[in-house]
């Protein structure tokens, strides 16, 4: 059990694994595409809801240095994934990167965590695009019932376990938009690919128009005090505020990681990987920093405490009234893409962990037509949108995070770990200064994880024992790793 437990699968195994019989994926990705889905799935809920709260309630103006700092963790650990992603080419993302370096265990505990991601990441958007959706209705005069278009479930109150009924049936948009995505992932890469790049360019055009109009506004007092004294209580402004805030919209950065599991799907892994996670990586944090201040700018930030803060300035200003359609189109556009990226990662991210034998073989079907993970994307598409349709938003945002980071701290040791147990591998891209990057890295993502709230740790624990027992009654039986133990040593007992 034991041996099992910590055992490795070999670059070359993985690689097999990955590329074996028909279940070879489509390459038709660039690099250019690859920085698109990473954009794609990066700028959305993060940018457009999730600010106005972060400055009104922990950073003030100097949310800007908040995203400096959520943007300094995600670049070391971006560093760390686009080695990995040069070096193991594979679909199965920083769960494959954990079996080469870490051991089944630890693969296993990412590979779940990571559906906390990417699941439960498709789920959360769904419910703010449905928002958004609803209020671009309402002001074209179309009303759709409550019943249909909320969540018959609440959080009873701020960081608590009780829900409550709220009297709605189901969240039909919500649920309904990740249908239609996923069906558009089942349909194929490529289009993905095409969809994808359409919203991208409207929603970094519309993000542009709100740095570039929002500028002239800007009024300097709004500025003063850039970092408002402390209240007394952590996290509520000075420079706990800034770190505070900096977990929180850590969630906007989520996303670059996503395009990894595409590394099958690109022509040029070796090359693409880096430039596409890299390069949307910089693009985002440059529009979000400036977008920040902008906005920080243009109204004191204790008014932006509300779902719609970009909304909020512009209100403020008649001259700019024309905006909020075009803003309100930009976030709607910006959340879809970041669920498709993240419908797609999903489903890759169950075919690799069925090909190694920890889910059933069925998540590991690729249609023999379109070359994508069918039944993973279906799987995925049906548990998001039964998610999105009841639950709400603030429950799974959190979790989110916490899965992200804890994939994010494992990738940032699993590098270094390699380079020490595998010098002589071929890096086509390598981490600068290791020792730093990658230290900085899992402290910096450790540290945001020590931010977020005793109940998201409790619900990862959680989490955590349902996956062990998963492990513990299916993957551990069905593991190739263990049918290749066995065979190797077969005076063990099987339950050795
Ligand atoms: N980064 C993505 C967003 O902000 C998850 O919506």
């Amino acid at each position: 059990m034991r041996s099992q437990l910590f055992a490795t699968k070999s670059i070359a195994e993985i690689e097999k694994a990955d590329a074996s019989g028909q279940q070879q994926l489509h390459r038709t990705l660039s690099a250019t595409a690859l920085t698109l889905l990473g954009i794609g799935g990066i700028i959305g809920t993060g940018i457009f809801v999730l600010t106005g709260t972060a400055a009104a309630n922990h950073a003030g103006p100097a949310l800007p240095l908040s995203f400096v700092v959520a943007g300094i963790g995600s670049a070391f650990a971006g560093l760390c994934y686009a080695e990995f992603a040069a070096m193991i080419p594979v679909t199965g993302s920083a769960y494959s990167y954990s079996y080469a370096t870490l051991g089944e265990a630890i693969a296993w505990f990412i590979g779940w965590n990571l559906i906390l991601e990417y699941l439960f990441a498709v789920a959360t958007v769904s419910v703010g695009w449905s928002g958004y959706v609803l209020s671009l209705l309402d002001q074209f005069g179309i009303h759709l019932p409550y019943a249909l278009s909320h969540a018959p479930f609440a959080q009873g109150a701020q960081d608590s376990f009780k829900v409550i009924r709220t009297g709605a049936i189901l969240n039909v948009p919500a649920a309904a938009i990740v249908a239609v995505l996923a069906t558009i992932c089942y349909i194929g890469i490529r289009q993905t690919s095409a969809f994808n790049s359409v919203i991208v360019v409207i929603k970094v055009a519309v993000v542009l128009m709100f740095i570039f109009l929002g500028i002239g506004y800007i009024q300097h007092s709004n500025w003063h005090p850039f970092i408002p004294p402390n209240t007394g209580t952590f996290g509520l402004y000075g420079w706990s505020g800034v770190l505070s805030a900096s977990g929180v919209i850590f969630f906007a950065y989520i996303g670059f990681d996503a395009i990894s599991t595409t590394a099958q799907e690109t022509k040029n892994p070796q090359r693409d990987m880096p430039v596409g996670i890299l390069s949307s990586l910089v693009v985002c944090t440059i529009l979000y920093v400036a977008v920040s201040a902008v906005l920080t700018g243009m109204v004191s930030y204790k008014e932006l405490n509300v779902a719609a803060p970009l909304a909020v300035a512009l209100d403020a200003y008649p001259s700019l009234l024309w905006l909020g359609l075009p803003i309100k189109i930009g976030a709607i556009a910006g959340m879809t893409s970041v669920m498709l990226v993240m419908t797609l990662a999903q489903a890759r991210i169950f075919l690799s962990m069925s090909q190694d034998g920890l889910l059933p073989k069925v998540f590991g079907r690729v249609h023999p037509k379109f070359r994508t993970p069918s039944t993973g994307t279906v799987v995925t598409g049906t548990c998001a949108a039964i998610i999105g349709g009841l639950f709400p938003v603030g429950i799974l945002g959190e979790l989110v995070s916490i899965g992200t980071l804890s994939a994010f701290v494992t990738v940032c040791i699993g590098v270094l770990v390699l380079r020490y147990t595998r010098p002589d591998l071929h890096r086509p891209f390598k981490a600068p200064w290791p020792w730093f990057t990658c230290i900085a890295g899992a402290v910096i993502c450790f540290g945001m994880m020590a931010f977020l709230p005793i109940s998201t740790w409790i619900r990862l624990a959680v989490w955590t024992v349902i996956g062990a027992l998963v492990y513990v009654f299916y993957g551990y039986h069905h593991s190739q790793v263990r049918a290749r133990l066995l065979a190797d040593q077969p005076v063990r007992s099987p339950a050795s």
